[in-house]
């Protein structure tokens, strides 16, 4: 049986585990090839890219990547839409379909993004929504391949809020043969349908793993509550003594940003076993493949 292309991707379920080693491998090319090669896949492609939410890793490498694949890219705000002013996210979905080959939407609701692509006659990414970041899983998944060769078989833990990150995480590990352990209080926790292992344990999350995963634990949208998830979650600090009880080998991710001192100590974000700054600049490789697929196959 043949693969059907997917259209839009938006909880990063809809591409296939074997598609997606073929994309992290071709998001290796991009990254070997770049900055010498000028990219011609998105040629005469426009790209609207619409930010309702702040965004410094996904906006700029989603901007830079079309721009190197020959495309443009657009980039709108939320607050300078008619969106803004009760045009509906159908109507807006119908226009930027007869302007744009591709749109790229952050948005605060997961609906408004389902809605969004379910009205587009172009691929719709979704940028980060409160349920998912599919496009940070595929720079995951690059950094645990460049690391460690393969991917099947790994192990990462995640420690920390059960969040959009972690959901992601889960997904696209549970379509390339990672194991996902999710580390997390109650109350903080993924649900249970989620492809991951649950546990209220980080040190025994991280026993043999072979990737730390980390992430904010106050994301936009939580801000009221901060004091309470800082007190909840402070047992789940990625430091020296977390890592103690893992291999020597175990690398550390974060999907930045970090706050060091918080959920992760500057020590680990910045030391040796930090795979944290080429995870940020796989986000351009990993995307430029995704745009390629998307739009021309
Ligand atoms: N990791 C991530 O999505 O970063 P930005 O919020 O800066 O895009």
């Amino acid at each position: 049986m043949t693969e059907t292309r997917p259209r839009h991707f938006i909880d990063g379920g809809e591409i296939s585990g074997g598609r997606l080693v073929t994309l992290i491998d071709r998001a290796e090319e991009l990254r070997a090839g770049r900055p010498q090669e000028g990219g011609s896949a998105l040629t005469g492609k426009s790209i609207a890219m619409l930010f309702e939410k702040p965004s410094t890793r996904t906006r700029i490498s989603f901007e830079v990547g079309t721009a190197e694949l020959g495309g443009h890219p657009v980039v709108l705000r939320g607050s300078e839409m008619q969106l803004s002013r009760g045009e509906s996210v159908e109507d807006t979905s119908r226009v930027l379909s007869r302007f744009v080959a591709a749109i790229v939407i952050r948005s605060g609701s997961h609906e408004n993004v389902v809605s969004l692509a379910e009205h587009a006659s172009v691929p719709v990414i979704n940028a980060l929504t409160p349920l998912y970041h599919p496009c940070q899983a595929l720079a995951d998944l690059q950094t645990l391949k460049q690391r460690f060769g393969d991917l099947n078989g790994l192990k990462v833990a995640y420690v920390g809020d059960g969040n959009n990150v972690a959901r992601s995480l889960a997904v696209a590990g549970s379509l390339t043969g990672v194991e996902v352990v999710v580390a997390a209080p109650s109350g903080y926790q993924l649900e249970s349908e989620v492809p991951a292992r649950l546990t209220e344990d980080p040190i025994e999350a991280v026993s043999g793993a072979d990737a730390i995963y980390g992430d904010v634990w106050v994301s936009m949208g939580d801000e009221e509550s901060a004091a309470q998830r800082r007190a909840d979650l402070a047992p789940y600090r990625i430091d020296g003594h977390l890592l103690s009880h893992a291999k020597h080998e175990t690398i550390v991710m974060h999907c930045l940003p970090a706050h060091p001192g918080e959920e992760i100590t500057a020590d680990v974000l910045y030391g040796e076993r930090s795979a944290v700054w080429d995870q940020a600049e796989n986000r351009l490789h990993a995307q430029k493949a995704l745009l390629e697929y998307l739009l021309v196959g």
